[in-house]
């Protein structure tokens, strides 16, 4: 199959080669690498092929969706595990099937909600940069034990359910909010209870829900008027899970007192490029980075060795099924 790869990194182009080298019919695919996002501005890009491979901020729109099956796009073959980004109505509308890769490693993200959260109790990015100053003071610096403190996991999924087990591991209380929880979420030791539950009781809240409807600005003015003072929210999820401007606010007046993003509502305009270069533009991003109790990552916590194998592998594996007609084996969002 012809497959134009939108929003293509070196990285892409090494594992996706790869796999495709390494797959039961080696070389079966035919990969043209392309580095703009997907989107109106790009979408022509895609004819002459018979596949798309996209990622987090490509814009799948129903404008997009249009196009490709005008240009005869049968399969989007997205290589990331979320597909808020992808109008799936439109897509059944115009007869796309649309492929994704469900589990790649939920260690990679869960590990990275960890990180955040041991870095921004502890103040390692603060002490980081002191020590390079020379300066040895501990002032500003103390944290807290986790031991005994509660965390909550808003989406008991796969990679919620992995952060349970490494919050288990410190001897924290963890509780877990998910409307279609896994025996599993119980059996590791967490306790299922309500969104209210979640606000009130927590000491941190780790979000690992997809963006839908429902979910959208969990996190928001009313939400956090009822979490503890001091609260410290962690999201690797999606970005517009969480209202921005409405944790700044409440970082400006402490009621949140720690905030670890690797996702951003806005992301799209800046995350994955260097724009070192220029002045940043995006005034909420501009007033998040000034805070010294917020720390946020591009969008990396599935950027693992492992995760980025397994990515490539499991896109080739959908590609490659959807071409012999074996349905039964690609890891479906919707099919035609
Ligand atoms: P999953 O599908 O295994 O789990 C998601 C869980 O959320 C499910 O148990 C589901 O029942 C639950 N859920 C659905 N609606 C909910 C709601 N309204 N409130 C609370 N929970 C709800 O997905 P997985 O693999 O655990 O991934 C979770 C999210 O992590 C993805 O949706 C994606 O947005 C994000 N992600 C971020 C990455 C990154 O690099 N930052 C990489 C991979 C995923």
């Amino acid at each position: 199959m012809k497959v134009a790869v939108f929003s293509a990194k070196p990285y892409d182009v090494e594992h996706l080669n790869n796999a495709n080298a390494n797959s039961a019919v080696k070389g079966e695919h035919e990969f043209t690498f392309l580095e703009p996002h997907l989107n109106q501005q790009t979408v022509a890009l895609a004819q002459g092929y018979d596949a798309i491979c996209g990622f987090v901020n490509d814009t799948i729109d129903e404008g997009v969706v249009e196009k490709l099956s005008s240009y005869g796009i049968k399969l989007i073959a997205m290589r990331c595990a979320g597909f808020n980004n992808v109008d799936l109505d439109a897509c059944e509308k115009h007869g796309l099937t649309v492929a994704r890769v469900p589990e790649y490693s939920p260690y990679a993200v869960a590990e990275h909600a960890a990180a955040l959260i041991l870095d921004l109790n502890r103040n390692i990015h603060r002490a980081f940069a002191r020590i390079r100053e020379n300066d040895y003071s501990l002032n500003g610096l103390m944290g807290f034990d986790l031991h005994n403190k509660t965390i909550s996991v808003v989406g008991g999924g796969k990679i919620g359910q992995t952060l349970i087990k490494i919050m288990k591991g410190f001897g924290c209380r963890v509780l877990c909010y998910d409307p279609m929880p896994s025996d599993i979420i119980t059996e590791l030791g967490a306790e299922l209870v309500s969104l209210d539950t979640v606000w009130t009781e927590s000491d941190i809240i780790s979000l690992h829900c997809p963006l839908v409807r429902s979910t959208y600005h969990i996190i928001n003015s009313n939400t956090i008027s009822q979490m503890k003072r001091g609260v410290m929210l962690i999201n690797t999820s999606r970005g517009g899970l969480i209202d921005t401007p409405a944790v700044i606010t409440a970082l400006k007046n402490g009621k949140v007192g720690y905030l670890g993003l690797d996702v951003y509502e806005e992301e799209a305009e800046l995350f994955f490029e260097d724009y070192s270069n220029q002045v940043l533009q995006d005034d909420v991003f501009a007033r998040l980075t000034t805070f010294n109790n917020v720390v946020i990552t591009g969008h990396q916590a599935f950027f693992t060795r492992e995760a980025l194998q397994a990515i490539a592998e499991v896109t080739v594996q959908n590609i490659s099924c959807f071409c012999s007609g074996d349905f039964e084996s690609i890891c479906l969002v919707t099919s035609h």
